[in-house]
């Protein structure tokens, strides 16, 4: 509930990693729950920022550097700019999305790690990690993959284990394999710094005891288990070039930079702070950091909660140690659970994913924000199918909301002269008061003479982060009214009865408007067209932030008699047909037979391990060449540009490889070993000149190099340096 010793708000969302687009996972777990929250709340005319960013180190990204060929800041750079674009299409109104790539991100983590390490709180360790003795590299978190001790998964990372969501370190893993070499790693001392997570375990039980019946279940469920289990020290420093450099001068910080999640979670801070310069006040970010009456709301997804309710306190506690700043703590942590499409777990890493760009390149943001968001995955896992996405939009947004709108306006604009007709407020009807207060019981504003109340009103569940209950609440409103226009009949009262019909449709224009603002968190778009056909032309986000149009005024009728509709009128939804929404079935399909085939070709990986390995039966059988006969096969660098699978053929891999100006397509048996998905953006070596041929039917024009390894595992051959597609090798 909202409590009067708080003045302001911060809202934050998870970091994404920037090593990927959004895709609906990160929206309904994070971004968009906590966009509608901010826009409720800014209605309410309250003081409150939402601030985030790209997580823009980490394993993951260098990984996808190595993959790709090309550095970690190129990655990042890639993808911080689709995430944030994608996010802004998606109408998700954050203050600032930063990078914590930025210098002042840098200082930030690094300030905090002084002020630690000066105050003696960290302990320094010398423990045995695995080492890859190929690469010449430690190898943290996900560059060890191997078997989870827990479930059995034999595709779980270092750091965690996707499948159970235990969080491992990597030595806990069976039959570890370096996910550079493929080699298994060695174990070698090396020194790190350790945040003592264990000292503040009295203190961190007492922060979660006190949340306790006003946080989720979920949230003091995670927090519990893993109090329980005890806390123990945490390696908070890496062996990695990527990320914040340990920011000492001794030989032993040498080569590492800080763990990921010590300066992620600081990325709100850094970004508040990057916030507060663009706004020409740089001193505001500590407002919102530390004053006490400044309430933090961590929006994440279930898989980040103890970052955010154990070890980020413990650190902001740490800071606060002795020092006259005092940073906040979080005030609640709404963490979701997942969303699901068509009944299979998200997971880029299986190949199910729909990136919210594609999406909202074939449909409009808000019939996908009301999707997600009456699917909110709040206290389970929920989700999203495209057949009800197809039948929401059509029956709740077109021919609920947006059929009670346009007849409403239409009706004004054809038999009143697009004019809001004069009534007295006190002849209402029955009926048209029985509609008005309807409407505040379910919104929740207080003058009511309710008779069937809800469990909750929408201002409760918003303030309780009940977002879905909220969505599902201001939906009946849209519902009722449509009731109401339809049991008055004012296509027949204009004739019959003209004084009816005129405070039938002033109600009706006045409903429309406190729709406009009731739907205004969920569905901004849709909102500001109903304020434009309303006559309401001005920009309706500065007339909020300005209080001019709030959350209070569906108390008061706002339109009065005699003010003028613009005279035009939007179809607010266009309906959703069977064909829009097959091609999407498909490739759902597509996704998990992908999926399924990496699976099987991880099975045939196994079998052949008990297999001899290759390069003991296969000897040097060829007849010695000379060099003319070498020089005639014309060996380039190529890059993949695109690649797909070729139906009904398990094998096979369509790759479309761009050769200096030239594209073509190659054909090649390694479906097995390498999905679509992961070829892409790939350097390859390409026998060039080699005679075209057809395979089923299609055709083919070259080969890619690849080697079998010991594990009967295609290796691509991938020569590595900077501009060298087109080049041949010599
Ligand atoms: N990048 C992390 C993830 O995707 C989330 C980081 S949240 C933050 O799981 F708090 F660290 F920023
Ligand atoms: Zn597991």
């Amino acid at each position: 509930m909202t409590d009067k010793k708080f003045n302001r708000t911060l809202v934050t969302t998870a970091l994404p990693y920037a090593n990927g687009p959004i895709h609906l996972g990160h929206f309904a777990g994070t971004f968009l729950p906590a966009d509608i929250y901010v826009r409720y709340k800014r209605l309410r005319g309250e003081d409150i920022i939402h601030i985030g960013g790209s997580d823009e180190h980490g394993v993951p990204i260098t990984i996808r550097a190595e993959k790709e060929g090309i550095t970690p800041q190129q990655v990042v750079d890639r993808f911080h700019n689709l995430q944030k674009d994608a996010l802004a299409k998606a109408n998700i109104s954050i203050d600032n999305f930063s990078r914590t790539s930025l210098p002042v991100h840098h200082a930030t983590a690094q300030e905090f790690f002084l002020d630690m390490e000066q105050k003696g709180i960290f302990v320094k360790k010398t423990e045995k990690q695995f080492y890859d003795e190929d690469a010449k590299m430690f190898l943290s978190d996900r560059y060890v993959t191997g078997t989870c001790p827990v479930c059995g998964n034999t595709d779980a990372n270092g750091d965690q284990c996707e499948n159970c969501g235990t969080y491992l370190s990597a030595t806990e893993l069976i039959n570890p394999k370096s996910k550079i070499t493929s080699k298994t790693p060695v174990l070698r001392e090396t020194l790190h710094w350790y945040f003592p997570l264990g000292k503040y375990q009295k203190q961190l039980e007492a922060f979660i005891n006190q949340h306790e019946g006003d946080w989720r279940q979920n949230v003091i469920n995670y927090s519990r288990t893993w109090l329980n289990s005890g806390l123990t020290d945490r390696a908070i420093t890496r062996d990695l070039s990527w990320g914040v450099n340990v920011p000492l001068t001794s030989d032993d910080a040498k080569g590492k930079v800080l763990y990921v999640w010590f300066d992620a979670v600081l990325g709100y801070i850094s970004s508040t702070k990057e916030w507060a310069v663009k706004h020409g006040k740089p001193d505001t970010w500590k407002k919102y950091w530390l004053q006490p009456d400044t309430r933090l709301i961590h929006f994440i997804g279930k898989d980040n909660v103890v970052f955010h309710t154990l070890m980020f306190p413990a650190m902001l506690m740490a800071k606060n140690e002795g020092s006259a700043e005092q940073y906040i703590l979080p005030d609640n942590v709404p963490a979701s659970e997942f969303m699901n499409i068509e009944g299979k777990k998200f997971s880029k890493s299986r190949g199910y994913a729909i990136y919210l760009s594609d999406f909202l390149e074939k449909f409009p943001a808000d019939t996908l924000r009301y999707m997600i968001a009456m699917n909110y995955p709040e206290n389970r896992d929920t989700d999203f199918s495209w057949k009800e996405f197809q039948s929401r939009t059509n029956s709740e947004l077109a021919d609920t909301l947006g059929n009670f709108v346009k007849r409403v306006i239409d009706f004004t604009n054809a038999r009143m002269g697009g004019v809001v007709p004069e009534v007295a407020e006190n002849q209402l009807s029955e009926n048209d008061t029985h509609l008005k207060s309807q409407i505040l019981t379910r919104v929740g504003a207080t003058d009511t003479e309710a008779q069937v109340k809800p469990a909750f009103t929408i201002t409760e569940y918003y303030e309780q982060f009940s977002i879905r209950s909220a969505v599902f609440e201001t939906m009946q409103i849209a519902g009722l009214a449509n009731k109401y226009f339809n049991d008055e009949t004012p296509w027949k009262s204009i004739k019959e009865n003209p004084e009816k019909c005129k405070r039938t449709i002033f109600v009706s224009l006045n409903v429309c408007y406190s729709l406009a603002i009731i739907f205004y968190p969920i569905l901004p778009d849709t909102s500001k067209k109903i304020f434009r056909m309303l006559g309401i032309e001005d920009d309706i986000d500065e007339k909020i932030k300005q209080g001019a149009i709030k959350w209070d005024d569906v108390k008061t009728f706002q339109l009065r008699g005699g003010h003028k509709l613009s005279g035009t009128s939007e179809i607010l939804f266009k309906k959703i047909e069977d064909a829009d929404i097959e091609p999407e079935l498909k490739k759902i399909d597509q996704m998990i037979s992908d999926a399924q085939t990496a699976e099987q070709a991880k099975t045939e990986q196994v079998k052949s391990e008990a297999a001899p390995p290759a390069h003991e039966t296969a000897a040097v059988a060829k007849p010695v060449i000379t060099i003319e006969d070498f020089e005639k096969i014309d060996l380039r660098v190529g890059t993949v540009t695109a690649c797909e699978k070729v139906p009904k053929a398990d094998k096979l891999l369509k790759l479309q490889v761009r050769i200096g100006a030239n594209e073509r397509q190659i054909l090649s048996g390694i479906a097995m070993h390498f999905t679509p998905e992961e070829m892409v953006g790939k350097n390859i070596l390409v026998v060039a000149n080699l005679a075209p041929r057809k395979m089923r039917g299609l055709d083919s024009n070259g080969m890619l190099l690849a080697v079998e390894g010991s594990d009967g595992k295609l290796n691509l051959v991938q020569p590595q340096g900077d501009g060298i597609n087109g080049n041949a090798v010599k």
